[in-house]
């Protein structure tokens, strides 16, 4: 059957200028007690954690308990860390404020308050019994999705590797989307992180699971991110900034209920060995990636080149497809997105990489079929450019 598809959305979004004002009021309506906010000292220092503890103790929360240790590319023992603090404090709520990193930190200290345990007892799809307490997640960045998202990739610190724990029992309850905490964002990331949602909506899109709803949200937070990123990045444009938060959402739902491919493979092993930014990762192999599957899907691709606004009238799909893969290496060009040999990755270590890439727990879903010697030949085709 063309049309077999299950779509879930157990996260409820609520976005608009302010709206971090509303996280108190939230919490109390649930009746919680005991708040637990999970975030990174980056967002302490910029005066973010400070608004949203003034906006908790508006509300009935004047005593609020911080876990800041959160680090990009999260590790499990700073997923230990968090859950004992939470249980040492009675923790009966999880604010999360941040990009991706912090969101699927307080998912994972949520599912060992609910389950015990360490974090690895539930890696991979379904391994979640209990559901996690209430979790708020308001973003910072514009580009994780995982606000609206079921996964948390965390790095396994034992064995060096990014392990991923996905249950619908892990979503936020609630997403609060407020453009007022993009202010002091810096534009190189909006730039890594608007590319890591066009990666997600473009893998989710041509992602061999994907379906007609996936489809959907695919195309249009591809042609929102065509729109806002470079608007949002060089003129610092607020309506851009605030689209683009909301298009990284939507690229979120669709590639929670989607997947990611073959990028993400990449991206998590490169995060994985070198502690590269998520969404650097992802923008430098897009290109790579896209060349590689455009053939496997012609006509998916030439949608993407579509939305992306570089498809001309008389262009035959096979162009268009083309296109795509062109106009997201220029992007990346205009986005002074650095080149896989200037962010440190070593020749010696490509084997490695391919061999991790290709078994990420995503890599079957990726649009033509992938192993370890096509991740090889594209590190080093990316080598050499
Ligand atoms: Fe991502």
């Amino acid at each position: 059957m063309l049309n077999n598809f299950e779509f879930m959305l157990p996260t409820t979004v609520r976005c608009g200028r302010g709206i971090h004002r509303e996280v108190g009021k939230e919490l109390a309506a649930r009746g919680k007690k005991r708040v637990l906010l999970v975030t990174d000292k980056g967002l302490a220092a910029a005066g973010i954690v400070d608004k949203i503890t003034a906006a908790l103790a508006e509300n009935g929360y004047p005593e609020v308990d911080i876990f800041d240790e959160v680090e990009p590319n999260p590790r499990d023992t700073t997923v230990h860390r968090g859950y004992a603090r939470a249980r040492e404090k009675g923790t009966d709520a999880l604010v999360a404020v941040g990009g991706g990193s912090s969101m699927d930190t307080a998912k994972a200290i949520g599912v060992l308050l609910a389950n015990g345990g360490v974090i690895k007892d539930y890696e991979g799809l379904g391994k979640v019994s209990i559901e996690i307490p209430t979790l708020i997640a308001l973003p910072t960045t514009v580009g994780t999705g995982s606000e609206v998202t079921f996964w948390a990739v965390i790095k396994d610190t034992k064995e060096n590797y990014k392990m991923s724990v996905g249950s619908p029992l892990i979503a936020p309850k609630l997403a609060l989307l407020d453009p007022d905490l993009l202010d002091t964002l810096p534009p190189a990331i909006i730039a890594a992180t608007g590319m890591d949602a066009l990666t997600h909506a473009i893998e989710g899109y041509t992602a061999t699971v994907a379906g007609p709803v996936t489809d959907a949200c695919g195309l249009y937070a591809i042609e929102m991110i065509a729109k806002n990123l470079l608007p949002a990045v060089y003129a610092g444009d607020p309506d851009a900034k605030e689209n683009m938060l909301v298009a990284s959402m939507i690229a979120g739902i669709c590639f929670g209920n989607s997947d990611i491919g073959g990028c993400h493979c990449v991206s998590e092993a490169l995060g994985s060995l070198y502690d590269t930014p998520h969404g650097i990762a992802n923008a430098v192999m897009l290109p790579y990636i896209m060349e590689y599957n455009r053939l496997a899907n012609t006509a998916k691709f030439a949608r993407v080149a579509a939305a992306l606004s570089v498809r001309a009238e008389n262009m035959s799909e096979w162009e268009a497809a083309r296109a795509a893969v062109e106009c997201v290496k220029r992007l990346n060009e205009d986005l002074a997105i650095p080149k896989l040999r200037e962010i440190g990755v070593k020749t010696e270590d490509l084997d490695e990489l391919a061999m991790r890439s290709a078994t990420n727990v995503s890599v079957d879903s990726n649009t033509r079929k992938v192993g370890k010697e096509e991740f090889l030949a594209m590190f080093r085709k990316a080598m050499e450019d």
